[in-house]
């Protein structure tokens, strides 16, 4: 008897484990898991207040600072910080995420370019923020991104690296334009709760604090990122020691190319037909301050073989890939990061066994950089709007190698190309090259 009222109350404890776990979910969704892939820092977590129009100056727009400060104000035009409002990427990532406001805090910073205030944040979930109206709103300067004012505007005055400039606008020394603090705010994006990051999701800050580039040879960012100009800072001024506003980095692959140094060799150095050759691709972090790939974890290099015929076809091919792999669902868990810290390298390697008869197969080596996925701009483009053609991708290394006993010459070459490269353009070509012998 008894047995049997028991198994009559088996499909009730299944509902109501069942009711249970909902239950959880819901709360795991609504309550603890953050609803954007980041954690919430108190000094990004609000926009900069809004800022008045300083005594002298008509308007704010960078536009009005370009009449006279006509080449700083060409240069951050053509940067990614005067699109990071525009930026198809992340008009798309940010339809993704329903438009939510924490991202502006960084990618349209001042409170004059926000739609609206935000006067309290319950539980710090950013979803369930309480947004009012902002009547200062304007919505031509949001689309100025990160703009002149997010770094130089504060209370009617204009902050600068200068002590001593005479200007038609207030002015005022902050040292911090000659250090990283003025980076900090946006590129130190922290993980939250339930949110198991090596460092955060756009956290290049902290791979570079104290590394390598900035101990030996307090290199900062502006070293690489604002390369330095003497001409005058203003129309008509005297000549000073400044800074280009470009902050190249990843949609450059000039930039890129700064970054890494590749380096390849062959065993054995003459192959015939019928022997195996092992091929190795060093790449070198010879020009970054931080991991490469840094910044957004989408971003990524493919390091590649393809050993074509005579008519270009493929006959084997190896691709491998450096970045980190992330767990999205249920809660956020970096699996691997294989990024490389500064003057760190790392080898690939790929074996052939060469066909006999076979004297004129072809070694393709190639490195590229991607921005994102080939599926997450699929993804992009069929459901959150990508439309523009900006390129996800860039070629950063090509080589060719024959496989028969012409490789040792190919090799040869190679090593005297990047050699020559390297002194004819000092600048251009990595801040630190490890062929410099
Ligand atoms: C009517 C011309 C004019 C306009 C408009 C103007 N500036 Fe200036 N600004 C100057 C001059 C002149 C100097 C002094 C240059 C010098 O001493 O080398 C200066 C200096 C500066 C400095 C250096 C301050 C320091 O002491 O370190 C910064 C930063 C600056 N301006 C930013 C801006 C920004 C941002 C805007 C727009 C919101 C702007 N300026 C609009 C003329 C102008
Ligand atoms: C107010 C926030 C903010 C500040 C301050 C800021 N950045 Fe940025 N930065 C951004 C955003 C947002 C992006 C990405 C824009 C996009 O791609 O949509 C970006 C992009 C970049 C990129 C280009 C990355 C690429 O994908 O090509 C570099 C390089 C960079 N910043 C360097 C700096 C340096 C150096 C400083 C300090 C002098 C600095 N930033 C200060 C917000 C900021
Ligand atoms: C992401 C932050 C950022 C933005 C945006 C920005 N600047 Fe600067 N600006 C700096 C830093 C950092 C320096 C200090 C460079 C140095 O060490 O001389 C600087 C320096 C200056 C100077 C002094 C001259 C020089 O080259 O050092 C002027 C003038 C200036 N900025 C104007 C502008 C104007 C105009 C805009 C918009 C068109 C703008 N800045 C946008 C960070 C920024
Ligand atoms: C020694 C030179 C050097 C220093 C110092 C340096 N960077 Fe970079 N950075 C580079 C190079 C080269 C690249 C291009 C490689 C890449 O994109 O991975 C780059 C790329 C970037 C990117 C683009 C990532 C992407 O693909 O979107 C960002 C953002 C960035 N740096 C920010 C910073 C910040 C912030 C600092 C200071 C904390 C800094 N960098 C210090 C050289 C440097
Ligand atoms: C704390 C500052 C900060 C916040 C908040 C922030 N971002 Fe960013 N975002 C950045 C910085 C810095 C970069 C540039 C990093 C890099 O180049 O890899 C960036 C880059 C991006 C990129 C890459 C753009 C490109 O051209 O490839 C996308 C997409 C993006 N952010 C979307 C978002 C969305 C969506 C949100 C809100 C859910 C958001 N960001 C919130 C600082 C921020």
């Amino acid at each position: 008897m008894r047995r049997r009222r028991d198994r009559k109350r088996w499909p009730l404890v299944m509902v109501a484990l069942a009711l249970g776990l909902l239950v959880l979910g819901y709360y795991f969704y609504t309550e603890v898991r953050p609803a954007v892939i980041f954690g919430l820092r108190p000094d990004y977590a609000h926009a900069i207040p809004f800022q008045p129009v300083p005594l002298g100056l008509s308007s704010l727009r960078a536009e009005e600072c370009g009449t006279c400060h006509q080449a700083i104000y060409e240069e951050w035009r053509s940067s990614i910080h005067a699109q990071a409002y525009t930026d198809p990427f992340f008009q798309a990532y940010w339809t993704k995420d329903n438009r939510i406001w924490i991202c502006l805090n960084c990618h349209t910073p001042l409170e004059n370019q926000q739609p609206t205030l935000i006067t309290d944040i319950p539980r710090d979930r950013v979803e369930k923020a309480v947004q009012v109206h902002n009547p200062r709103y304007d919505p031509e300067y949001q689309r100025e991104g990160v703009t002149c004012a997010a770094c130089h505007v504060r209370n009617g005055t204009i902050f600068g690296p200068f002590g001593d400039s005479v200007a038609p606008h207030p002015t005022d020394y902050d040292p911090a334009f000659r250090t990283t603090a003025i980076c900090y705010r946006c590129h130190n994006v922290v993980s939250g709760p339930f949110q198991f990051y090596n460092v955060g999701p756009c956290g290049t800050y902290a791979e570079y604090e104290g590394k390598y580039f900035m101990q030996q040879k307090g290199y900062i960012c502006q070293t690489c990122h604002m390369p330095e100009v003497i001409r005058p800072a203003a129309k008509g001024g005297p000549l000073r020691h400044g800074r280009r506003h470009v902050w190249r980095g990843g949609h450059d692959p000039e930039m890129i190319r700064r970054a890494v140094a590749i380096y390849v060799q062959a065993e054995p150095l003459k192959p015939q037909p019928g022997e195996t050759v092992t091929v190795t691709v060093t790449v070198i972090n010879a020009g970054a301050g931080h991991k490469i790939p840094t910044g957004d974890p989408d971003r990524h290099f493919t390091v590649e073989f393809r050993v074509r015929d005579r008519d270009r076809h493929v006959l084997a091919e190896q691709v491998d890939t450096m970045g980190r792999w992330i767990l999205w669902q249920p809660v956020i868990v970096e699996v691997y990061d294989n990024r490389l810290l500064p003057l760190a390298s790392r080898d690939y390697q790929f074996t052939f066994t060469i066909p006999e008869g076979q004297s004129d197969l072809v070694l393709e080596t190639q490195v590229r950089y991607h921005i994102l996925t080939d599926g997450q701009h699929a993804m992009l483009r069929e459901k959150y709007g990508l439309e523009a053609d900006d390129p996800y991708r860039f070629l950063i290394y090509h080589r060719e190698f024959p496989l028969n006993t012409q490789l040792a010459l190919a090799l040869e070459k190679q090593q005297l190309d990047s050699r020559l490269a390297c002194r004819r353009q000092p600048e251009t070509s990595a801040m630190f090259n490890p062929f410099h012998g």
